[in-house]
């Protein structure tokens, strides 16, 4: 995406062959700095600090981390201990195992010597295919805001609304829930954006609000329990989420509160669509409620607020009492039954099993 004339991806190699650069997101909205990633160790740290986040950045990340641990040194142990160091290092997005094993699978069989070069040019493969797919989903998801479009009155805009940051800052362009937002925006439809804060590290209210706001998108934040409200007095068209994990039976895993906004939705018959690429479902996994793992973050996210000050210094100040404890599950489970529909590369289908299969044939059954 352009900032201020200069096209971004949120990783991209650096200009010295070699090592990695990255936004620091956790700087954002208050600052746009890159950051530079040189070893494993730092890739790893980005993952788990949230310099980068969202499911298929995460996983984009970890493949670059994969090239950066073979230039060290590319042999077994080295490409076995990269794989272990960085799966560790979030739960929940099946995205990062994806790229870990994609990676694996291209450099195990080739000898050592050749595996620095064949990691940097599958990792750079990851994230072109990650923005043809998002692109894709764009196109797919678009539809669904035209078709909303023409059940307006003249002049009204169509009212989305979104939870967390799925958009091009948490892939390596475009995003998944916003990549729809954005396409039909540039077609010259009339939308507004309802954006969830998304309480506690506030990617909706830092990184959702910044991006639509650079890009023009009309767009108003609103605290994370203020979506039933609007659903319920008919201020909003349709819902459209990301997801870090997906199964193959269309149960979605997404940023905490989702599962919330789509019992709202189903309540007042609000469509409640989420956008992913196919690196995001699990296909080994049937349910999502019983058996994805819920990362823990830590509870001073929730004791804490950051800011920044009138004069520009971003301050955290506490917000509960010191004695009381606090807890930080960083994602929740929305079952397929409530989610109208799965906005893929290949297209919208049901959340189901079958739905899945209908457009990823290749991989019914896995
Ligand atoms: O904890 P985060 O910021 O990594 O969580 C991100 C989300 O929950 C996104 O909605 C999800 O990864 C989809 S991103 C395209």
């Amino acid at each position: 995406m352009k900032i201020d004339g200069t096209a971004y991806r949120t990783i991209w190699p650096a200009q010295d062959g070699w090592s990695v650069e990255i936004i620091d997101q956790t700087r954002m909205p208050h600052d746009f700095a890159v950051a530079r990633l040189t070893d494993l160790d730092e890739a790893a740290h980005a993952i788990r600090a949230m310099l980068v986040r969202g499911a298929p950045l995460i996983g984009a990340t970890a493949a670059y981390g994969v090239a950066l641990a073979m230039r060290a040194d590319p042999s077994d142990a080295a490409l076995e201990e990269a794989g272990t160091r960085l799966l560790a290092t979030r739960p929940t997005a099946v995205n990062l195992r994806w790229a870990l094993e994609r990676m694996r699978a291209r450099l195990a069989p080739l000898p050592p010597a050749a595996r620095a070069e064949a990691a940097y040019a599958e990792a750079a493969v990851v994230c072109d295919e990650d923005v043809a797919i998002n692109r894709a989903i764009g196109e797919h998801g678009a539809a669904l805001i035209r078709e909303a479009a023409r059940r307006k009155a003249p002049g009204e805009p169509v009212n989305v609304l979104t939870h967390c940051n799925a958009g091009w800052l948490a892939t390596v362009d475009w995003g998944t829930a916003l990549a729809p937002v954005y396409v039909a925006f540039e077609e010259g439809i009339r939308l507004h954006v309802w954006v969830d804060e998304t309480r506690p590290r506030n990617q909706g209210a830092s990184l959702t609000a910044w991006e639509l706001n650079r890009h023009g998108v009309p767009h108003t934040v609103v605290v994370d329990n203020t979506g039933g409200h609007l659903m319920q007095h008919g201020m909003v068209d349709l819902c459209i989420v990301g997801t870090d994990r997906t199964t193959a039976t269309g149960d979605v895993c997404n940023k905490i509160g989702t599962y919330l906004k789509a019992l709202a939705a189903h309540d007042n018959g609000v469509p409640f669509y989420v956008a992913l690429p196919s690196p995001t479902i699990d296909w080994g996994m049937a349910d999502g409620v019983r058996d994805i793992p819920i990362e823990e973050r830590d509870a001073r996210e929730v004791t804490e607020l950051t800011g920044v000050t009138a004069d520009g210094r971003i301050e955290t100040i506490r917000v509960t009492p010191a004695g009381s404890p606090a807890v930080n599950y960083g994602f929740d489970v929305t079952p397929a039954r409530l989610v109208t529909g799965l906005v893929t590369e290949r297209g919208v289908c049901p959340a189901s099993a079958e739905g899945l299969a209908g457009l990823f044939p290749e991989r019914s059954g896995v």
